[in-house]
């Protein structure tokens, strides 16, 4: 198969399109026919080998964590999955990933994609679509009535937050720059911030949960926002318990796991009409160093996808 995988850490240029030996799926395990693969800053930050003691990868690795294709070969003991299934999925980080013809997941990290959209846009959800719903639902515990700040509300994990907060009944409130706001009030935003305009801290607030994916100055001036028992959930800095205390709200940092139920969930909302996924940009599996290079300037509005067939 074709694939495009990593030998060394380092930039875009240490991406290698090549063939490779086809997987086998093992017990519990299903061969899939990848169709279209997202890019996620995972990606980069696992390529730069920033994740080294996280994931104990071995090289070479394929990279790519987000996919929508079809079932291939069903591993002894799946039940849920049969051969020709269109799914979607969040394979497990630790492994080899979706950027290649076929991949190996688990049948737990597996679910059936939106019947109502094509791969490419099936394959922008599963990551960032588990990393809100983990952040929001799991630990934040959002539910109607509460206001919520989005950080990076335009990017892959925030358009998918902001629609899944608006979907419990929260006030939310997203902060982007201007370009995006028309974008994000359809698809659900309550108010628009634009952090380019004046420090949103300045004017927003006070909220019961941020949602930060910037981490660093982002994270430390969002404090002050939350109300008492509040909380600010983190994807990106683990945040500190110490600093949290002190202003009596708590804090989270949330690794998102793979989870079938959820990825189910997620697709029957997409059915609805009640979530979309926005994809930015598609480019071939071959051209995956370009999609590395442009989600790299972290102003990406949607998701970058590979087509792979
Ligand atoms: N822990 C986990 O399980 C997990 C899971 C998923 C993602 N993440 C992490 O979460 C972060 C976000 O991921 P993503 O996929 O959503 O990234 P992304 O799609 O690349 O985010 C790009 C967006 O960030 C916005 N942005 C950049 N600087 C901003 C600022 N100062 N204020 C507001 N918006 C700003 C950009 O808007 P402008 O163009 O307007 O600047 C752009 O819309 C990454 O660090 C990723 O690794 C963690």
């Amino acid at each position: 198969m074709k694939a495009v995988c990593i030998y060394s850490y380092g930039g875009p240029g240490v991406l290698v399109y090549q063939e490779m030996p086809c997987p086998r799926p093992g017990p519990g395990e299903v061969l899939i026919r990848v169709h279209a693969a997202g890019i996620n800053p995972i990606d980069w930050k696992v390529r730069e080998g920033h994740l080294q003691a996280m994931l104990h990868h071995t090289l070479p690795l394929v990279l790519g964590w987000d996919l929508s294709g079809q079932v291939e070969i069903v591993g002894s003991g799946v039940l849920r999955l049969n051969v020709g299934d269109g799914v979607f999925s969040r394979p497990d980080t630790s492994r080899d990933g979706a950027y290649a013809e076929f991949i190996v997941v688990r049948e737990t990290e597996v679910a059936l994609k939106p019947q109502s959209i094509d791969h490419v846009h099936a394959a922008a959800l599963p990551l960032a679509g588990l990393a809100a719903w983990q952040a929001l639902f799991d630990t934040a515990h959002l539910g109607a009535g509460q206001a919520v700040l989005i950080h990076a509300a335009a990017g892959s994990v925030g358009l998918l937050a902001v629609q899944l907060a608006k979907r419990t009944g929260a006030h939310v409130i997203a902060v982007s720059s201007a370009r995006d706001h028309r974008l994000l009030r359809r698809l659900g935003a309550d108010e628009v911030v634009d952090y380019q305009a004046a420090p949103f801290e300045q004017v927003t607030g006070p909220v019961d949960v941020v949602l930060d994916t910037l981490g660093g100055d982002v994270q430390a001036r969002s404090w002050k926002l939350i109300k008492k028992g509040g909380i600010l959930v983190s994807l990106v800095d683990p945040p500190s318990a110490e600093i949290a205390a002190s202003h009596g709200v708590r804090q989270a940092w949330v690794r998102s796991q793979p989870n079938a139920t959820q990825l189910a969930e997620l697709a029957k909302l997409v059915d609805a009409g009640h979530l979309a996924a926005t994809v930015g940009k598609i480019l071939p599996l071959c051209d995956a160093a370009r999609g590395h290079q442009l989600g790299e300037l972290g102003h990406t509005r949607g998701k970058i996808v590979l087509r792979v067939v």
